[in-house]
Parts: C-alpha cells; sequence; structure tokens
C-alpha cells in the first residue's frame, strides 16, 4: 500500500494514524513494537534535530528492516521539514511522506517552495503536508504555563486561505492551527472543534493532520477524528515518558549496561503509544 492508500483507509474508515517521533533505536522500537501488538497502522517521524541526531539514512534504512520485518503498514515522515532542499534529501534516503513547514516564511515564498517539494515528491508517489499558521509552542520542554495564553498568541488558521493555499501547491494534507499547541501545559488542551469543522468542509479532498496530539483533552481528539482528521502527531508525551522513567532507573540502580537502563523506559513509551492507537481509533485497521 502506498502512504496515500494508507490514508485513504483511515478516512474511509473513520479512524485518525498516530504519527509517532523517533529519536533512535529505544523509541522506533516503542512505537514499532506497540503497532506490531495492536495491530495498527502508523507513522514514524523524525524533526530536523531527530533526524541529525539519528541520522537520514540510518533513519530510512532502519524503518525500511521495521517494514520488512513486520509486514506492517508504516510511513517514514519528515516532520516540520523546514526548506526544499531537507524535503529532497529525505525523499532521496527513501521517506514515504513529506510534512514541508514554511508558516515561518512569507506567504509567497511558503507557496513556491511547497509547489517545489509537491513537484518533487509526486514524481517519487509521495504525499506532501503542508501549512500556513504557525503551529504555537514547543515539544522540547514541559512548562507550567496556561496554554490559553499560547493559543492566543496564535494565528488561528482561516478556512479561506487554508483553500486557497491547498490550490496553489498541491499538497496532499493540511495542518491547520485550531489551538492545537505543540508541548504539555498546565491544564490540558482544548481545541477550537467549529473552526476545524469549517476548514474540513473548506477542504473536503485534502487530508487534515492534527499537530500537537500531546496533552490534549481526549474528547477534543474524538471529535477531530470525527471530523475527518486522519493523521495525529504525538511528541511531548512520548519524551516525557522516557526521561521521567530512565532518570527513576538510573536513580535506582548501579547498572552500567546501556541496553538494560532504556529497558523501563522503552515499556513506558510503549503504553503511551498504546493508549494514542486506541484513542484514535486506529487498533486493527492493518
Ligand atoms: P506534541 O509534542 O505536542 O505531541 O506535538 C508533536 C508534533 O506535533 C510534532 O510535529
Amino acid at each position: 500500500m502506498t502512504a496515500i492508500d494508507i490514508l485513504t483507509k483511515a478516512k474511509n474508515g473513520g479512524y485518525a494514524i498516530g504519527a509517532f517521533n523517533v529519536a533512535g533505536i529505544e523509541t522506533l522500537k516503542a512505537v514499532v513494537g506497540t503497532a506490531k501488538e495492536l495491530q495498527s497502522p502508523v507513522i514514524l517521524e523524525a524533526s530536523d534535530g531527530e533526524v541529525k541526531y539519528v541520522g537520514i539514512k540510518e533513519l530510512a534504512y532502519l524503518v525500511k528492516i521495521q517494514k520488512e520485518e513486520t509486514g506492517l503498514p508504516l510511513l517514514l515522515n519528515l516532520d516540520h521539514g523546514k526548506d526544499f532542499e531537507t524535503c529532497k534529501q529525505a525523499i532521496e534516503a527513501g521517506f514515504d511522506y513529506i510534512h514541508f513547514d514554511g508558516s515561518n516564511l512569507p506567504v509567497a515564498e511558503n507557496i513556491a517552495t511547497a509547489k517545489e517539494v509537491v513537484k518533487l515528491a509526486h514524481a517519487h508517489a509521495i504525499p506532501v503536508e503542508g501549512e500556513i499558521d504557525h503551529i504555537q509552542g514547543s515539544s522540547s520542554d514541559r512548562t507550567k504555563e496556561d496554554p490559553r495564553t499560547i493559543q492566543q498568541g496564535g494565528l488561528y488558521t482561516d478556512p479561506e486561505k487554508a483553500q486557497k493555499f491547498v490550490e496553489q501547491t498541491g499538497v496532499d494534507v493540511f495542518a491547520g492551527f485550531i489551538g492545537n499547541l505543540h508541548g504539555i501545559y498546565a491544564q490540558e488542551i482544548r481545541l477550537d472543534l467549529n473552526l476545524l469543522a469549517q476548514i474540513e468542509a473548506a477542504l473536503p479532498h485534502t487530508f487534515l493532520s492534527l499537530h500537537g496530539g500531546s496533552g490534549v483533552n481526549e474528547e477534543d481528539i474524538k471529535k477531530a477524528v470525527k471530523t475527518n482528521v486522519v493523521k495525529i502527531n504525538v511528541n511531548s508525551e512520548l519524551r516525557v515518558a522516557y526521561k521521567m522513567t530512565l532518570q527513576a532507573t538510573l536513580n535506582a540502580t548501579n547498572e552500567i549496561a546501556i541496553y538494560k537502563l532504556t529497558t523501563q523506559a522503552i515499556e513506558e513509551v510503549k503504553k503511551v503509544v498504546a493508549r494514542k492507537i486506541r484513542l484514535f481509533g486506529s487498533e486493527g485497521k492493518i
């Protein structure tokens, strides 16, 4: 199945596919292991920093091996690729899906670059995700801030502008900002579901991606899935599970074998992935 087939199946089946950030063999094992246990499609994704840490070719090969070993519908996504060159490298390395994030660029430059990325990606039968409104927040640190303060600093997606952007660029997937902050905050994140419904109505033939899947009210997530969101990104909750567990393990043992120190952390990441897969409705959907 191609990436588009996998997304189409999710849209028709009324579920979303979790896009989980991986930063090495430990998180890769956690995501693929859980996908196997729950017989779920998953997207493995890596941000710029994660790609640099693991290596772009190394990551592509690790996922290729996992696809062969498990036979699961696994997709590898470049998460927030910031420029054409990075997207090109990922396409050449064998990624299955490209998220080009030009939201920090002037609109005309975002559109022009997205078009170029789409041209190259489509020549390799790879779908492209694009965005115009910067998704606020960060998956890099945990803050005690009120999420509403950060949401107020962001520009929520205008459905008409989204429609024009999709028309002009030819992106297959659209990532909007409806309050879906990156990161975890003092309170649960709430989504503007009315706005999501308007975006969906404006883009009936475009797949919808929801970033910032950590720390969001679970009823809002279920409603977003019912509104045709087919991809939900999750990073911070995996990072927190990994870090807290590793920290506890290190404090509790004199063990020095690295592979023994990460075992429990991988297990805790798996629990988060399993909870998300069930919430997104993709269990058993292979
Ligand atoms: P969270 O860190 O909030 O889960 O967001 C991840 C994300 O959207 C990656 O693109």
